[in-house]
This record gives structure tokens, sequence and C-alpha cells, in this order.
């Protein structure tokens, strides 16, 4: 068997994690055990004698929390104080931000999380910040300069999977030219984010119980046990415990994962962070796009202070970056994404530009149309403005069909060399390139 270098115990922290693991380990022993021989319970009580033993070692960290349980508990403290407090102790929030008391509750449990070595699952709705939180935990621990590897389970073929995450020998399979190291091994020392872990076929839980057991890995084709030491943080938007009653997910893998569990909250759960998150996300999008901050009517304002948000802040950043982009000094109800559009505050919008409700569309569909066209031609303005006229640049940055594109510019009369050398063709589509998505 090859053992990687292990590292010297890394203080009162990782032997505490250390501890809290074997008990784990012991816990999840007594509860798969559907019958017990004497020798096995001799075995426990050894076992048991000996985490006693150490955690007599660990007094000195009892007056710790001693003293520590002598300042205000979090629950006595305001949101402003706690988060006062998570700064005062250096945590680093990876650009999280908002202190709303659930989120605050989340970020505790992973500062207590991230100096300990305990695997970490962490749920969700889609868009509350799922992956921050992993590097959150990540940034904040023992491991915080060694290798963070994110692994979408959701998004590898099942063929492939085994591959990707432990690597291969070469020749293990046609294709295989190489020896090849996977995620784990490439996440040796540092921590390895397992997103979308519902996802994950059986098989692969199988596997990945076994690294959890034993932290070792083989590559495919490989007898040779390598010695892994990496972080275990999943993810997850998926109900995990329906998918164990509905027998998709492992029950023994879940609880190994979730040794630490956090929870985030939907945004529709923390609405007193929203007007942060619009001022924040505003400035965001007019700096990515190179533009002043868009201005919101006042009905603008008030819906996104009132929408439920099913996407939760990605839709959010996502709504600014839009409105940002298709607005021009004021945005307005019509900016908004046609499928969340408000159909009565659409009207009232029309009229306050001076649209008579003669002139009104005769029915909604045509009402929506006319809004749709009318914000598709604003988009293509400005797209052109942005690459100098550039259609084949534009095309590039919409991720759509340049002929597509010309006959969309076609249906509203729009000619690109009208654009040519007006506007500044500097890259103004935000970093990741998800400010278009809805
Ligand atoms: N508390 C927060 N403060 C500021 N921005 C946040 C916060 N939480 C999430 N975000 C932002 O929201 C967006 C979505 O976050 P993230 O990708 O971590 O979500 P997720 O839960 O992993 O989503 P999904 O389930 O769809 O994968 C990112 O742009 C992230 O920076
Ligand atoms: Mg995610």
């Amino acid at each position: 068997m090859k053992i990687l270098d292990q590292e010297p115990d890394a203080g009162s922290a990782i032997s505490y994690a250390g501890l809290l693991e074997k008990i784990e380990i012991m816990r999840s022993t007594l509860r798969w055990a559907s019958r017990l021989e004497r020798a096995d319970i001799e075995k426990l009580l050894r076992q048991a004698g000996i985490l006693r033993d150490e955690v007599m070692q660990l007094s000195y960290k009892e007056r710790f929390v001693r003293a520590a349980s002598s300042e205000a508990a979090p629950a006595q403290q305001s949101p402003g104080q706690r988060k006062q407090a998570l700064l005062a102790r250096s945590f680093v929030f990876e650009g999280v931000f908002g202190d709303n008391p659930k989120l605050l509750d989340a970020l505790e449990v992973a500062e207590k999380a991230a100096p300990t070595d305990l695997p970490v699952l962490i749920d969700g709705e889609s868009g509350t910040g799922k992956e921050l939180m992993a590097k959150v935990i990540h940034a904040n621990g023992a491991r915080a300069d060694k290798p963070y590897i994110s692994v979408n389970c959701g998004a590898i073929p099942d063929n492939l999977l085994e591959s990707e995450l432990f690597g291969h020998k070469r020749g293990a399979f046609t294709g295989a030219a190489n020896d090849r190291k996977g995620k784990f091994e490439s996440a040796h020392r540092g921590t390895i984010f397992l997103d979308e872990i519902g996802e994950l076929p059986l098989q692969g839980q199988v596997k990945l119980l076994r690294v959890l057991q034993s932290h070792e890995i083989q590559r495919v084709g490989s007898d040779e046990a390598i010695s892994v030491d990496t972080r275990i943080v999943a993810a997850t938007n998926k109900n995990l415990r329906q998918l164990i009653q509905q027998g998709t997910f492992r029950e023994d893998l879940f609880y190994r994962l979730s040794v630490i569990h956090v929870t985030l909250p939907a945004l529709r759960e923390r609405r007193d962070e929203i007007p942060l998150l619009l001022a924040f996300y505003g400035d965001e999008a007019a700096e990515a796009l190179k533009r002043r901050p868009v201005r919101m009517t006042p009905r603008l304002r008030d819906f996104l202070l009132n929408y439920a948000y099913p996407g939760n802040i990605r839709e959010l950043r996502n709504i600014l970056y839009r409105l940002s982009c298709l607005a021009g000094d004021i945005a307005d109800i019509v900016h908004l994404p046609e499928d969340i559009r408000p159909k009565a505050a659409l009207a009232t919008a029309a009229m306050a530009e001076g649209i008579t409700l003669a002139k009104l569309p005769a029915s909604l569909s045509e009402a929506k149309r006319a809004a749709s066209d009318e914000a598709e031609r604003a988009f293509l303005e400005r797209g052109l403005r942005e690459v100098n006229g550039t259609v084949a640049e534009l095309a590039r940055r919409c991720e759509m069909n340049r002929s597509h594109l010309q006959v969309l510019l076609k249906k509203h009369g729009l000619h690109s060399k009208d654009f040519r050398n007006r506007g500044n063709a500097q890259d103004t589509m935000p970093a990741d390139g998800a400010g278009m998505q809805q």
C-alpha cells in the first residue's frame, strides 16, 4: 500500500476533529450492526476506553470552552454584534454578506466546522450560495492554502465517474493512454467539493463510502491502495432523506457526509437582505458593464423588494445584470424578464409613459409581445453599441447563432454599420458569463 506523507497533528482543532470522527465511526458501526458478537463488543469497549482517555486529555480545551461560554451566546447578541464578532475573529467571508440570523447561524456553524476535517453537507435551494459556503469552509480552515477541487457529480457520465474521481491506470479501458490522477488525489491535503451529491449514482456512492471509511482510493485498473487526506464538503438542492426513502441514496453515506449539516435559507426567508443585495449587485453589474448604476422606478423597486425569487440570490443577481444591460438610465417593470413581469404594473407603466389606454394593445398576449419586442430591440441596440457594430462579436457574447442574430437585427430594422465607432468595444459581460441567464 502506498502511504502519502502524513502531516503532524496540526493542533487542538484537528485532534478534536479526530475524536469526533472516531465517535461518529463508532456510532455508525453500532447503527448498522444487525447483531454483535462478544468479540465485537469487547473491541467497541476498548475503543470507547481509548476515546475516554483522549477526551481526558482535552482538559485545557474545556477551560477554553468555559471561557468562551462566559461571553454572550450568539442567540443573545444582535445580528450586528454576531457579524462584528465574526469579523473580529478574522472570519473569511469570501464575498458572502448579509446579517440575517439564519445566514449567521450557517456562518457560525461553518466557522466551527472549518478548522476540523469533518465532512460537511450543505443543502439549500438552487442559488442560495452552497458553493460559496463550501469555499468559505475551505478558506477558514487549516487547508486554505492547499487545493480546493470542485466536482459536479451530476455532470459526469456514469461510465467516467470512477476514473474522474479516483483516476486510472494506463490501459485500464479503451482510451486510457496514460496513468491519470483523479480528483481525490488532486485534492490531497486540501478540500474536495462534491456538488450535486444527490445525483451520484449508487455505484459511485458505494465507492465514496469506502473512501470516507478508509481514506484510501484505488485508481481504475490498479490494485494499489493510495492514501488520500482530503476533506469532503458535499452539497445538494435535493432532499436526501426523500432520496433515501426512494432507494436512490444510501442512508449510510448520508450519515457519513452529514456529520456537520448546514442548511442555507432561501432568499424569501431573509427578505431583510434584499435591499443590500440589490445595491451590491446593481453596483457590480454597472462595473462589469462599464456603465453608471441603473436607477429604478419606485414600482420596479417595490416589485424587486417583494418578489419571491425562486432562483434565490443567483436570480436576483441575474435580474440586476439584465436591468443594467437593457435599461437606459432608469429601469422599469418592462425591463424585467417577461415570465416574472407583473401584468397590472406593466399597463400602469405604459400609461405613465404617456401611452393612452386607447393606444394599448388590444389583448394581454399582444401587450406581452410588444413589451418583449421592445426589450429585444433595446438589448440588440445596446449590444451593437458595445461591440462597435461587430455582429460576430455580439453573437459570440450572446452565445447566439450569427445568422439568427442577423434575422433579429433585420426584424428590428437595425443596421450594424450605424453602430460602428460609436461605443466602447471592451468586454462588457460579467466575468462568469452569467449576466444574461434567467
Ligand atoms: N450570502 C451571499 N451574499 C452574496 N452573494 C451570494 C450569497 N450567497 C450566494 N451569493 C451569490 O449567489 C450566486 C449563487 O451562489 P452559489 O453558486 O454558491 O449557489 P448554489 O446554492 O451553489 O446554487 P446551485 O444549487 O444552483 O448550484 C453566486 O453568484 C454567489 O456569489
Ligand atoms: Mg452550486
